[in-house]
C-alpha cells in the first residue's frame, strides 16, 4: 500500500433536499459563493494540500459540475480578444488546478455508498474525502492539519468540531479518547444521535484522509439512517479494526447544502473581498439600524 496520500475523492451526487427548489434542476455544488461554485471551493482546497487527482462522484443532472472544470474555449477566445487577461487567467486556472475524473453513483444510497463507488479509481492507496458542499475557509488548514497527522500515525483521520448539543442530531458523533494536541482516537461513531444518546458533542465535519480499508468496511455496513449506507457506519466498522483519528478544529466550516449557513459563508467570504466590502457592509450596517428602528 502506498503511504502517501495523492488522490481525493468528492461526493457530489446527493439530491440536496434541503436546499428546494434550486435543487430540482441545479446541483447545490454548483450554488455560488459570492461568484464560485461550492465545488470550486472544495476542488481548489484539495489542490492547495497537494491532491491534484479528484474524483467527483456525480450524478444524473450534474453535468454543469464537469462542465465547470473543463476548457470553455468560445469564452476563453472572446476574453483573449476583449484584453481581459485577468478573468481569462482565472477561467483557464480552473481547468489546470487539478486533474478531475468523474464516475457516476447511480441511485443516492447515501454517503458510504458515494465513496464506495471509487473504489476502482482509488485501489490500495490512502485518499482524501471532501463533501462537496462543505466549505473550509482557505486559512483554515484542515485539511493539511489531518494529512499531516495520517503521515505521523499512519491511521484513518476524521475532522471533528464542537457542536451545540441541540444540532448533534444532524451529524455523526464521536466517543473519543486524548492523543496530542488537536489529535483524538476514536472509539465509537453514532449517526444523527438524539441529544440525550450522542456519545459526545464532537460531530463528524466533512473531511477524512482514509485507509484503503475503508471500502471493506462499506461492503459490510448496512443500511442504516434513513435506509441510507452510512460512511459514519463504516468508520464505526473500521475502528473497531485499526485506529481512527480525529482532528479536532473549530473554526473555518461552512455548510453550502444548509441554507442559513450558506448565506453566512456569501456574507462573511464578500466582506473578505476588497472591491465588496465597503458596499456590503453599508448594507448590513442599514440593515440592522432598519431592524433596530422597529
Ligand atoms: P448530504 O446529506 O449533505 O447531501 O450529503 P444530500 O443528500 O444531497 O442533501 P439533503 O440532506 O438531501 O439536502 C453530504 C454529501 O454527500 C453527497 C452529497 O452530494 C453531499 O455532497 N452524497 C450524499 C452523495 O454523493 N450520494 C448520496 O447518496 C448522498
Amino acid at each position: 500500500m502506498a503511504s502517501v496520500v495523492r488522490k481525493a475523492v468528492v461526493p457530489a451526487a446527493g439530491l440536496g433536499t434541503r436546499f428546494l427548489p434550486v435543487t430540482k434542476s441545479l446541483p447545490k455544488e454548483m450554488l455560488p459563493i459570492v461568484d464560485k461554485p461550492s465545488i470550486q471551493y472544495v476542488v481548489e482546497e484539495a489542490a492547495r494540500a497537494g491532491l491534484r487527482d479528484v474524483l467527483l462522484i456525480t450524478s444524473r443532472g450534474k453535468a454543469s459540475l464537469a462542465d465547470h472544470f473543463d476548457r470553455a474555449p468560445e469564452l476563453e477566445e472572446h476574453l483573449a480578444a476583449a484584453g481581459k487577461s485577468e478573468d481569462l487567467e482565472a477561467i483557464q486556472a480552473i481547468a489546470d488546478m487539478a486533474q478531475v475524473h468523474y464516475v457516476r453513483q447511480q441511485e443516492p444510497k447515501g454517503l458510504g455508498h458515494a465513496v464506495g463507488v471509487a473504489r476502482g479509481h482509488v485501489g490500495d492507496e490512502p485518499f482524501a474525502v471532501l463533501l462537496g458542499d462543505d466549505i473550509m475557509h482557505e486559512r483554515s488548514g484542515v485539511l493539511k492539519g489531518m494529512l499531516a497527522a495520517f503521515e505521523r500515525h499512519g491511521g484513518s483521520v476524521v475532522a471533528l468540531k464542537t457542536v451545540e448539543p441541540a444540532e448533534i442530531s444532524s451529524y455523526g458523533a464521536a466517543r473519543v479518547e486524548p492523543v496530542e494536541p488537536g489529535l483524538v482516537r476514536m472509539r465509537e461513531v453514532v449517526e444523527k444521535p438524539k441529544p440525550e444518546e450522542a456519545p459526545s458533542d464532537l460531530a463528524l465535519m466533512g473531511r477524512y484522509v482514509f485507509t484503503p480499508q475503508i471500502f471493506d468496511a462499506i461492503d459490510r455496513v448496512k443500511p442504516g439512517k434513513g435506509g441510507e449506507l452510512q460512511l459514519t457506519d463504516a468508520i464505526g466498522l473500521l475502528l473497531e479494526e485499526q485506529p481512527v483519528y480525529g482532528y479536532v478544529f473549530s473554526w473555518g466550516r461552512y455548510d453550502a447544502g444548509n441554507r442559513l449557513d450558506y448565506l453566512r459563508a456569501n456574507i462573511e467570504l464578500a466582506l473578505e473581498r476588497p472591491e465588496l466590502r465597503p458596499g456590503l457592509r453599508r448594507i448590513l450596517n442599514d440593515l440592522v439600524a432598519r431592524d433596530e428602528g422597529v
